[in-house]
């Protein structure tokens, strides 16, 4: 058992690749549980996943969605909540019920009740088949920042300075308009989904990559937790991919354009 490597030749051949992942997972089990992500990886992945589903339907009348991340306060409610990015590229292109899809609530009054409802709603929903993951350049996965613990669950975070910088195209190219907490599943909650997969495309990830690929296994770097997770893949294209070494690229699936 080890972590899987699968290296693309360009983005679109990778978001593809994953969008596929995603199709297969609902294809096959009519009582899917996907995990979700949000953030510019995404957009082309839910993009090519809504045109498979058009082409070729599956029902999605039994399956259920939880997503990583939501930000917290008033903006919860607005066009840069998560929740909206999710409308706006999946959910108003399928045919699921709202209440089958799920964010961690970020305008709650109460978040540690809030926070221990989403647990709960994962797990009677009977747990994660497949989960999606992006990368911060912190080496995030959901919204762990350095030193989040392994078992760590969902909960409020404060995000770092270097998220905020990413995340600020939303928020008028402005980091200080960025929220400066969210709410998060936690390392935990990851480890604990059936399959994980995470995605990072893009020169800007190639360094982190190679951290968390090759690197130390440290709560500094969040992702590298995924060693431990039982079935995991990264999908990579050739500009996230270029820092690995030969000996990583060696143990890595290549896959061919898709044109
Ligand atoms: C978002 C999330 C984050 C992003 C990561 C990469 O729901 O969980 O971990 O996946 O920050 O974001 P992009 O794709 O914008 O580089």
């Amino acid at each position: 058992m080890f972590m899987k490597l699968v290296i693309a030749p360009d983005q679109d051949t990778a978001c593809a690749h994953v969008a596929d992942m995603l199709y297969t997972c609902c294809a096959q089990n009519p009582a899917a549980v996907l995990g979700l992500a949000t953030g510019r990886t995404m957009e082309r992945v839910y993009g090519h996943l809504v045109r498979r589903i058009h082409d070729r339907p599956v029902n999605l009348a039994g399956c259920t969605t939880f997503n990583l991340d939501e930000y917290c306060g008033p903006v919860a409610r607005t066009a840069q909540s998560y929740r909206a990015y999710m409308q706006h590229h999946l959910f108003r292109h399928l045919d699921i019920l709202p209440t089958q899809t799920h964010l961690p609530p970020g305008d709650t009054d109460d978040v540690t009740a809030a926070c221990a409802r989403y647990e709960t709603a994962i797990r009677a929903a009977g747990g994660i088949d497949l989960q999606l993951l992006g990368i911060g350049h912190t080496g995030h996965i959901g919204f762990n920042e350095p030193l989040s613990s392994f078992a760590s669950r969902t909960r409020r975070v404060r995000l770092a300075p270097a998220t905020r910088a990413q995340n600020a195209e939303m928020f008028g190219d402005c980091p200080d308009d960025v929220p400066q907490h969210a709410l998060t599943v936690g390392v935990g909650t990851i480890l604990e989904t059936r399959r994980a997969v995470l995605l990072a495309t893009g020169p800007g990830k190639a360094a982190i990559i190679a951290r968390v690929t090759e690197g130390a296994i440290s709560p500094m770097t969040s992702a590298s937790a995924l060693h431990f997770h039982p079935d995991c893949t990264f999908v990579l294209d050739e500009d996230a991919a270029m820092d690995l070494s030969d000996e990583c690229r060696w143990m890595a699936e290549f896959i061919l354009p898709r044109h």
